[in-house]
């Protein structure tokens, strides 16, 4: 988490600084600060609090002269919020200034032994111990910064993205990448450095993105020099043309990020299957899996492992495969996963699904399964994340930028991705015939043009919104594919509007949430016509019997539900596995308006970070 930006060149640095970071502020918003080198001394501002709160402070208190710095917007691990323990750090000599992403595991034995050697630290980080150790080295070899970088972090353990430099040798910035991303931006006479291209968009497209245990020295008028950290051995610069465009990763004109994510679904959810959708030729083309169909279709399983928002997409992904493919999969949290030694053969098939690509747990049970011989398949949002350069193969999703902390357009792309490829497993495998294949790829191709009608409910959803608002627990209920729609509604409203909420099994109701029921508990069902309608009615009136108020998802015409439930919002009929990309949309609405009626910090909610890269 963290996000991290530096300019070296001949604009003023901190426009382009503060700029960047607020657009990194998803990664984390907990305290943000800048250093400037003014062409005779570091200009530190440093905040508890959001970038705009840095903004004030130091446009009324530093120079902002300069065209050399580093700025942070930070995710606390080590040290609480406050204005010492924010980025950037200072040596003792305060000679360097560092910023990092990331988490030096090492670092309380390296400050004793600093401070057995006199060093003294003023903040609670990691990241103060570690400049202080790249200063020793300088020091004490005789060093210059790069090696000095280089040395220091073959001693440290954990993870990191840092960008440092030195007050005497203001040409130049030494970055470094372990664990946590960290792209650079290539313009004329001007290196743009941060932990994705969002910062640098506007002034270059060319762009390159560190590998892990790479460091580079970017100096004004050179070519960059990448470095392998541990064996010095010499790496060549791949420069890429990026396609981000500045009008993806702004506002256009919605109150909130979240909001325009929502509303963008049925152009994510097309771009997802642009080109790999041909339902005229009864086709669905995926480069990444034709081209390893053969693992794909011997595999014993396929796992799914993934975290957040990304699993609940694995949970629908499990009945999609399983139901229309009739190949058996286990979806794990990549955290379990990647430490309870799980049995995994070359025969199976780990498909891992992320919108940033960046998620540590995520890539940890990667590498596991690859070292175990499993094909490692990725199913990313981000191009060119970590994710997607550490899998075998993979899909994008084609989402677009995804800004808002609170997942939205990532989860249903993630679903159309996977429902892609189990459509063509069953196809391959002949559990499809020809005519059912074909009805299926046609009414995939109606999907968005039924979500844009189920955001036509907007306004019922806030006015539902308003009476349930001030609730302090919820339930959410769904079987079978809307099972997971259920843990990713809970989900949505604990995570912008704090109100406790779980999803659950509508028929495990009885094993437990049930005690909680009363006049006072708003309960959100998801029943649609299809997928064991009869039974969910029957668990609607368990709720009714015991005065639960009851807002319920239905299929468009639904009679029997309306006549139960205290409200009801309908979407359009479609495929049993395809109504996951439908009933999720009034929940993440549902949340949006009831975050917002609390006046919550809808797009930055408390504690959360949109890439988690940290453990
Ligand atoms: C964080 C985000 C969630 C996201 C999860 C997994 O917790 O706040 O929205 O679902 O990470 O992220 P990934 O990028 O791997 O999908």
């Amino acid at each position: 988490m963290c996000g991290i930006v530096g300019y070296i060149g001949h604009r003023d640095a901190y426009p382009i600084i503060i700029k960047g970071l607020q657009r990194l502020e998803y990664r984390g918003y907990d305290s943000a600060g800048v250093a400037l080198y003014d062409g005779n001394s570091i200009n530190l501002s440093k905040t508890k609090g959001k970038v705009d709160d840095l903004k004030s402070k130091s446009e009324s208190t530093i120079s902002l002269k300069g065209s050399l710095g580093i700025g942070h917007t930070r995710w606390a691990t080590h040290g609480v919020p406050n204005d010492v323990n924010s980025h950037p750090h200072l040596s003792n000599s305060g000679e360097l200034v560092i910023i990092h992403n990331g988490i030096i595991e090492n670092y309380d034995s390296i400050k004793k032994e600093l401070i057995k050697r006199g060093y003294t630290f003023h903040s609670d980080t990691d990241t103060e111990v570690l400049v202080n150790l790249i200063e020793e080295v300088k020091n004490q070899e005789g060093v210059k910064l790069g090696k000095a970088v280089q040395i220091a972090l073959n001693q440290v353990v954990g993870a990191y993205a840092i960008a440092v430099f030195d007050v005497k040798k203001p040409d130049e910035i030494v970055v470094a990448k372990l664990g946590s991303p960290l792209a650079i931006g290539i313009g004329q006479d001007e290196f743009f450095i941060a932990s994705d291209a969002s910062p640098f968009i506007e002034f270059t497209n060319n762009a390159m993105y560190l590998e892990d245990e790479e460091m580079a020295i970017i100096r004004l008028g050179k070519e960059i020099k990448l470095r392998k950290i541990k064996d010095d051995s010499v790496v060549y610069p791949n420069i890429k043309e990026l396609q981000l465009n500045i009008e993806e990763i702004e506002k256009g004109g919605y109150d909130h990020f979240m909001l325009k994510e929502i509303y963008e679904q049925p152009r994510a959810i097309l771009d997802t299957y642009r080109g790999r959708l041909l339902a005229d030729k009864g086709l669905i083309k995926m480069a990444g899996v034709d081209e390893n169909i053969e693992k794909f279709l011997n595999a014993n399983r396929i796992i799914i492992v993934a975290c957040g928002t990304s699993w609940h997409a694995g949970l629908v992904a499990e009945y999609i495969f399983e139901d229309l493919a009739r190949i058996p999969v286990e979806v794990e949290y990549a955290s379990e996963f990647r430490y309870r030694n799980p049995v995994i053969t070359d025969k199976d098939v780990l498909i891992a699904i992320s919108q940033s690509g960046e998620t540590a747990d995520t890539l940890a049970a990667i590498k596991l399964a690859k070292e175990k011989g499993a094909f490692v398949f990725g199913v990313c949002n981000v191009v060119g994340s970590s994710i997607s350069r550490e899998t075998d193969a993979g899909a994008y999703t084609h989402a677009g930028p995804e800004i808002g902390v609170a997942s939205t357009k990532a989860f249903t792309t993630q679903i159309t991705v996977l429902t892609l490829i189990a459509l063509k497993l069953a196809k391959e495998k002949g559990v499809f015939s020809q005519s059912k294949y074909h009805e299926f790829l046609t009414e995939l191709e109606n999907i968005p043009s039924k979500v844009e009608k189920v955001l036509l409910s907007n306004a019922l959803v806030e006015q539902v919104a308003a009476v349930y608002k001030d609730a302090t627990n919820c339930l959410y209920l769904g079987r079978g594919y809307n099972f997971p729609v259920a843990l990713e509604g809970a989900l949505k409203l604990k995570e912008i509007s704090y109100i406790h909420a779980e999803g659950y099994p509508a028929a495990e109701m009885k094993h437990g949430p049930i005690a909680l029921i009363d006049e006072h508990m708003p309960v959100f069902v998801i029943a649609t016509k299809k997928g064991h309608y009869e039974k969910v009615v029957s668990n609607i009136q368990e709720i009714k019997s015991r005065k639960g108020k009851i807002i319920a998802i239905v299929t468009e015409g639904d009679e029997m539900v309306r006549d139960l439930a205290d409200h009801v919002i309908e979407v359009p009929e479609t495929f049993e596995s395809l109504t996951p990309l439908l009933t999720t949309i009034p929940l993440q609405l549902l949340s949006y308006h009831i975050a917002l009626m609390r006046g919550c910090n809808v797009d930055q909610p408390r504690n959360l970070a949109k890439s988690v890269t940290v453990e």
